[in-house]
């Protein structure tokens, strides 16, 4: 049952520019890469020879021919320069490989990441953050974010983007939380996988970081402690999901898994993402500090050193020399680096780079917004306080230090810069039209401020966190310290809600936010996440009601701290079990806040008529189930339907329930649509720490499909077989 590592199959196929100068070669390449024998393909057995160069610069001769030809030619002190970045320092801003003139092999030219393209020194689209894609629930959408994102990068001479970022969120305090799409396995999966097919249209993805990289203060030395079942079942299934996808490469994570740093940690780089999985792209590393050793990093599985060759130099090559570390080892490593060449078209030139005015241009802007927009969780909405009707509206008052802030993430290594940045106060004030905003611009508002406030016919307040609460380890703040709202904010939404019934707030931030005594106050509480450039539009597209929201919590929100398993960011070894989030929750039987998936509409939808394809399913098939969904208000608008299952009389304790479908769909008034789901039954299946294998338990499996997992009308009853 072990999947084949399939390319993308849109791979060299569309560039988003006009067909390839060398439209056979590039078809060759593709046909190659997914296996196909094309006619004139070079398949005859009559291509040029290997072991001369000729093999390695035809583009008709299949891949691993074309690789094995260069690889020959190569000395081993080639092969080992083949596997280290050039420097710490970026060229162009970007992170270069060196290339191999005398065989003709091109370098890899890297930049991140999650939020936007950071490649060269001019703004690029900066896309709201990880966490805020997450909530859309929307793949599709995701695709083309990816899409945008390797244009871009491809377009900046890059070919190689350092993203996504999909490491599961353990704990909302994690200082990178917002890079990644929450805190569950299968929709970091589905999300991550959207990613990668849209990239990796122009060029490598690099899903990261591989694996168990919940800390940020500790994350170069800490031990992430796991159970086997645990990795496997929860910490694993999304990189899993990724490698399927055809992932041209992986990061490996700088804490060490169970005692061994990642990046020398065959456990995860051979047995199981190469061995087991098939994964047929290389394993490069984290940054700086991320390799601690030469042979043990290069035997297991480590391919390439970033940024630069600290390990990877004549050290390596003398590894090979004294016997320590096999040449197959270094062989497998180089022929999966020019592998990713080949596949990705920088061999033979045949992805053109697409003309920098792709970059920020109107359709990247368009979708930025798009995407804002169907992030932006509406969590609390007393009394119809939203949205606003601007043709009544007689004053607005825009409140706080945030409100005409570009709060746009982290300064760390997912740092963008955006083309501009349109503020909350800036999108609020296009969209008001004629209708009076005032601004107070400050966090500890004046008598007068308060008496502005109350006289307006509605208050925003912008609050949250910012890049100096959240952020990436050393280069910047690290995790947070804690859930809470700065004391500061609190404070401001308590007074200007005393003072204005209509107060909104918007909320922005990686991760959830505990509300303590505020959180009842205002009418209205809108999650905005960080929300890239185009975020004050799109605040002000919801609030308005031009558009009616749909992004839906792609993490749980506890009411407290207390709720949640503890924060560890200062222990030397951090344990992990099955249960966080609302798995944790769920075992505890505490209701959060607001749990995982939840979030209100201006319309409302009803679901019915759950029935799946086949109420027994074999363990190779896949489970298929299809669900009615009616919008039954007065506007449009979309909900996201969410599939879990549970295991009642599992041998294993197992969590409640676990996420493993879910579908966005678009409803005007009135109408009903039927949603369809399905996932592999294999996704069922428990580890079995004793046989060192899956399991499939001969259980009656609960499926449960509602609007979040503690919103679930639906159930019926699935056996696997
Ligand atoms: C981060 C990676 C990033 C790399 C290059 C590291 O510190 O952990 O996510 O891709 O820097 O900027």
């Amino acid at each position: 049952m072990r999947p084949k590592n399939r390319p993308s199959p849109h791979l060299s196929l569309a560039d988003g520019s006009a067909p390839s100068r060398r439209p056979r070669a590039v078809l060759c390449t593709f046909a190659a890469s997914v296996g196909l024998a094309l006619a004139g393909c070079g398949s005859s057995g009559q291509g040029p020879a290997v072991g001369t160069g000729a093999a390695w610069r035809d583009p008709l001769s299949p891949v691993e021919t074309r690789v094995a030809d260069a690889l020959s030619l190569l000395t081993l002190e080639e092969k080992v320069g083949q596997m280290a970045g050039t420097s710490l320092v970026t060229t162009r801003g970007l992170y270069l490989t060196p290339p191999n003139d005398r065989v003709g092999i091109p370098s890899f030219a890297m930049a991140d990441g999650p939020r936007g393209v950071s490649a060269g020194t001019g703004p690029a689209t900066a896309f709201p953050v990880g966490m805020a894609r997450g909530a859309t629930f929307d793949t599709a959408l995701e695709e083309r974010v990816g899409e945008a994102m390797g244009r871009e990068m491809l377009a900046r001479g890059g070919n190689v983007i350092l993203a996504p970022t999909i490491n599961l969120l353990y704990h909302p305090r994690w200082g990178r939380a917002q890079e990644t799409y929450g805190e569950d396995p299968h929709a970091l999966g589905e999300l991550g996988a959207a990613f990668v097919r849209g990239a990796q249209r122009h060029v490598v993805a690099t899903p990261k970081h591989f694996a168990v990289n919940n800390v940020e203060n500790t994350r170069f030395d800490v031990s992430a402690e796991v159970a086997e079942r645990t990795l496997r079942e929860l910490f694993l299934p999304h990189f899993r999901r990724v490698a399927d996808a055809g992932a041209g490469a992986f990061m490996s994570a700088y804490n060490r898994v169970n005692g061994i740093y990642c990046s020398e940690n065959a456990h995860l780089l051979r047995e199981i993402l190469k061995d087991d999985w098939g994964f047929t792209g290389f394993v490069m590393s984290d940054w700086l500090l991320a390799v601690r050793s030469v042979a043990p990093s290069a035997l297991a599985g480590l391919d390439v050193e970033m940024p630069q060759g600290d390990h990877y130099d004549e050290k390596l090559v003398e590894a090979v020399r004294s016997g320590e570390v096999p040449e197959a080892t270094i062989d497998d490593a180089v022929r999966r680096i020019l592998r990713a060449k080949v596949r990705f078209g920088l061999v033979d030139g045949t992805h053109p780079a697409p003309d920098p005015s792709v970059i920020a241009g109107p359709e990247h802007v368009a979708l930025a917004r798009q995407v804002a927009r169907e992030s932006l969780v509406l969590l609390r909405n007393e009394s119809g306080a939203l949205p606003l009707d601007a043709s009544r509206l007689r004053s607005l008052a825009v409140v706080g230090r945030l409100a005409d802030a570009a709060n746009l993430g982290d300064k760390g290594s997912s740092s963008v810069n955006p083309a501009y940045p349109v503020t909350p106060l800036a999108g609020l004030r296009a969209r008001a039209g004629s209708v009076p905003v005032a601004h107070v611009g400050t966090d500890a508002p004046s008598a007068d401020d308060l008496r502005v406030i109350a006289e307006a016919d509605a208050a925003v307040v912008v609050v949250g966190l910012t890049s100096a609460e959240e952020g990436e380890g050393l280069i910047t703040i690290g995790d947070r310290r804690t859930m809470d709202l700065p004391e500061e904010q609190r404070r401001l939404v308590l007074d200007v809600a005393r003072v204005q019934p209509r107060t909104i707030v918007v909320l922005e931030g990686g991760s959830a936010i505990t509300m303590g005594d505020w959180g009842d106050a205002p009418a209205a509480i809108l999650m905005a996440w960080y929300p890239g450039m185009e975020g004050g539009n799109a605040i002000a597209d919801v609030v308005f009601g031009d558009e009616n929201p749909s992004g839906r919590l792609p993490l749980s929100w506890p009411a407290s701290e207390a709720q949640l398993p503890p924060f560890d960011n200062v222990s030397p070894a951090v344990a992990y079990d099955l249960f966080h989030g609302y798995r944790h929750l769920d075992r505890a039987g505490v209701a959060p806040r607001w749990p995982f998936g939840f979030g209100l509409s201006y319309t409302s939808f009803r679901l019915g008529s759950l029935r799946l394809a086949d109420a027994s399913v074999a363990r190779d098939g896949m489970v298929r189930a299809t669900v009615e969904v009616t919008n039954t208000g007065g506007r449009a608008g979309a909900e996201v339907v969410q599939l879990y299952v549970g295991f009642p009389g599992s041998a294993v304790e197992r969590p409640v329930r676990e996420l493993h479908g879910f579908g966005r769909v678009e409803l005007a008034p009135g109408e009903t649509r039927t949603v369809a789901i399905e996932f592999p039954a294999r996704d069922l299946a428990t580890w079995d720490e004793a046989a060192g294998g899956w399991r499939f338990e001969d259980l009656e499996y609960r499926v449960e499909v509602g609007t979040s997992s503690r919103d679930l009308p639906l159930t019926t009853a699935l056996r696997i077989r």
